[in-house]
């Protein structure tokens, strides 16, 4: 190490006082050009060495190959002149090697527990490979299936996206960045990316600053509170103003107001992409306009290394802002312990990768998160049956059931639901179709006798990994190519039929349904998704997952969101159909509600909706006290029984609406879950204690306030069930 700064490198578990006082010293010694370089992100590995060695790059992304990374940690550290290391980066989303089921199939588990869990495996095979920094998790609020990034996140809801972001920031994290096994976390996009108009990623977003507070911010505040080291802005713009070069977001929201004191880095080229949006006239301009808005770190775009001293020469970048961004970065590093630790143990990965209990994570997540749609007479679990036939696109891709953003999983050590059901069962295997877009239906009256020839059929469908995720939009839902032609056919053999959905996102399944006797939503499941399903299949395991976004009839129902503001005329149950208008009908307004003719007011699924083997009945709410004080506490009690023949775990949701505020409120928004796991027959009263506080939101004075006045709850199974409970705040 580099000897001007090999006194300053033992603050790892110094308190922050000291390290404050070691990047100041380092930073006292910078050059300019220093300072810059340590602003500069890049993607690579061994071959940015000169780079390194020059102290021309802080960050790398995009490499794991330790010995390479150790090689430009080497160039950085002994060759440069201040020796500082360089924080290795990874799009870590759902596990490294283990791969976990999809953000939003976390989401769907509702349990924070098992997302942490998760998180940290995540956090102790990256980090064995030399990675100290992710870039997740993604926070963005997706009402929009179309959006192929929904797959990245927790969905529709703010509150669950609170706690599953909050969730992840601790297992990346752990207690102490500075334990070799922890990783930064960065929580992004800031803001609004998931709203992008017509789900076309990189689009346009209009989102006012009141929704903006009450929708999009809460979980980057409150995973900023929870002590998230990094953030990274946005490709979009909101109302004109593109994330990277909005100081109000960066500066006066989250600086100002949250006083949060991480590091905050671009997208990848997020600042020159300001030059296409028509917000900066060339690459220099993005980099003042970056700089000045408050971002510390440029990721790809080139701009700050190769004009800010150009920009603070010219006075157009204070060397104030210079010292800011650079001290975020450096504190960063100090946290992470990386002057002690730089280099990586290059046999180290080989010991945790695909650690057993990693596994067994990856399975119990799995299990959780797959949500049962459909169970006609009961026909999951198929424990009874004893030759099945496994067909579909999806029965057999090791690779397609990982998912998007699974660079580091190896589709080698995945297991397949074809594998897992093969030690259950007399499996017969006819894939019908090779692939999810696969229109060939030539091998589909082979599937048809084999149905006939089982006691039972389960087709595996959904989407490839890679139809799903950034870049990836779609304007259709339904089943690609001939799946849903396929379960049909499976259907005509007249055995009972399970559909099994792989996938990325909601489809738009309703037909399907029609064709199967019980459909199990896994979203892509990852690494352990067979044994998962297996499991779940035989009945070793009971669903208990619970959609986190709305499940649309048809894709032109989309942006579809339970928790939508109250309008002036509601759907009554009254609508009027295609169907129902006469022919040559007069000028006149349907039913004048909220509705579409063709597919109703109603979602095929709403938000929280999920069925379990075993049966559950929700005795009535009861407030303790209806009449509360602002600093007060709802306590609400019920009972909760299952009424079934297995043991199963239901998540209780807890839904407030404030039924009159001085701007138009959401018509119920979730603000409670807990999951709970009851024996066949057994009872339990379950309560939920939710602070008064917990009910604010931005008024019509951009003030953060509970107004007194009537409210009402829910507790049920799914956002659109329960009997209202009224309550009062004083
Ligand atoms: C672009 C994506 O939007 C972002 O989520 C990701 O972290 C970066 N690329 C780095 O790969």
């Amino acid at each position: 190490m580099a000897g001007a700064i090999a006194a300053l490198a033992s603050c790892a578990t110094e308190p922050q006082s000291d390290i404050d006082k070691k990047v100041d010293d380092l930073l006292s010694q910078m050059t300019l050009r220093e300072k810059v370089g340590q602003m500069n992100q890049l993607s690579g590995g061994a071959w940015l060495a000169e780079t390194a060695a020059k102290g021309e790059v802080g960050s790398i992304l995009n490499c794991v190959d330790p010995a390479e990374l150790n090689a430009v940690q080497k160039a950085a550290v002994e060759e440069s002149r201040l020796g500082i290391p360089i924080l290795i980066s990874r799009d870590v989303i759902h596990g490294f090697r283990t791969i976990f089921p999809i953000p939003l199939g976390q989401a769907a588990t509702f349990d924070p527990a098992i997302v942490e869990k998760g998180a940290r495996v995540a956090a102790v095979e990256a980090t064995a490979s030399g990675i100290r920094w992710t870039f997740s998790p993604m926070l963005d609020i997706a009402r929009d299936p179309r959006w192929g990034r929904v797959a990245e996140g927790a969905g529709e809801d703010p509150y669950l996206d609170v706690q599953m972001g909050v969730a992840m920031v601790k297992g990346y994290q752990g207690d102490d960045l500075s334990d070799p096994t922890s990783m930064a976390a960065c929580i992004k996009h800031f803001v609004g990316y998931g709203a992008a108009e017509g789900g076309r990623d990189y689009n346009s977003t209009m989102i006012s600053e009141r929704s903006l507070r009450n929708t999009y911010f809460p979980a980057f505040k409150a995973t900023a509170e929870a002590g998230a080291a990094t953030l990274m802005t946005s490709f979009n713009e909101i109302d004109g103003i593109p994330s990277t070069g909005n100081k109000w977001l960066l500066k006066n929201i989250l600086r100002d107001e949250w006083g949060w004191d991480g590091m905050v880095v671009t997208d990848w080229n997020s600042a020159g992409e300001m030059i296409a949006h028509g917000f900066s006239r060339d690459l220099k301009h993005t980099a003042e306009q970056a700089v000045n808005a408050g971002v510390d770190m440029d990721m790809m775009s080139y701009g700050f290394i190769q004009y800010v001293e150009e920009l603070v020469a010219e006075g157009k970048i204070s060397e104030k802002e210079i010292d800011r961004a650079v001290r975020n970065i450096l504190k960063l590093k100090f946290e992470l312990g990386l002057f002690e630790n730089p280099y990586i143990d290059e046999s180290a990965s080989a010991k945790v990768d695909y650690a057993p209990k990693h596994l067994e994570a990856a399975k119990q997540c799995a299990i959780e998160s797959a949500i049962l749609l459909q169970n006609k007479r009961n026909v999951l679990p198929l424990d009874k049956a004893r030759t099945i036939l496994v067909t579909g696109p999806l029965a057999d891709a090791p690779y397609e059931q990982m998912g998007t953003w699974a660079f580091d999983g190896q589709k080698e050590h995945t297991v397949t639901p074809l594998a897992a059901l093969r030690e259950e069962y007399d499996v017969i295997w006819e894939p019908g179709l090779k692939y999810s877009r696969d229109k060939d239906t030539k091998d589909f009256a082979k599937v048809r006798n084999a149905a006939a020839r089982a006691d039972a059929a389960v087709v595996f469908v959904g989407e490839e990994a890679i139809l799903s995720g950034e870049a990836h939009s779609l304007s259709n839902l339904n089943l690609q190519g001939a799946q849903s032609e396929l379960i049909a056919e499976v259907a005509k053999a007249g055995k009972p039929v399970v559909v099994v959905v792989m996938a990325g996102r909601p489809l738009t399944i309703e037909r399907d349904l029609a064709n199967c006797d019980a459909m199990l939503y896994s979203f892509h499941p990852g690494t352990m998704g067979g044994p998962a399903l297996a499991d779940l299949i035989k009945g070793k395991a009971v669903p208990s997952g619970k959609l986190p976004m709305t499940f649309l009839r048809d894709a032109g129902q989309a942006p579809f969101y339970y928790n939508h503001n109250n309008g002036g005329r509601p759907c009554n149950g009254t609508e009027t159909l295609l169907e129902d208008i006469p022919i040559a009908a007069g000028q006149t307004s349907l039913g004048c509600t909220s509705y579409y003719l063709d597919s109703g007011y109603g979602p095929l699924f709403p938000f929280g909706y999920g069925l379990s083997y075993s049966s559950f009945e929700y005795g009535r709410p009861v407030i303790e006290n209806a009449e509360l004080e602002r600093d007060g506490t709802i306590r609400v009690s019920f009972d909760l029984k299952n009424t079934g023949r297995y043991e199963a775990t239901e998540v209780a949701q807890l839904y407030v609406q404030d039924k009159v505020g001085s701007v138009v409120r959401p018509v119920k928004e979730l603000k409670g879950f807990q999951r709970v796991t009851l024996a066949p027959g057994e009872s339990k009263t379950v309560t939920f204690e939710l602070p008064v506080s917990d009910l604010a939101f931005w008024n019509i004075d951009m003030e953060y306030v509970v107004e007194p006045g009537d409210f009402r709850l829910w507790i049920a199974g799914d956002s659109a069930s329960g009997e209202p409970v009224d309550f009062i705040v004083k």
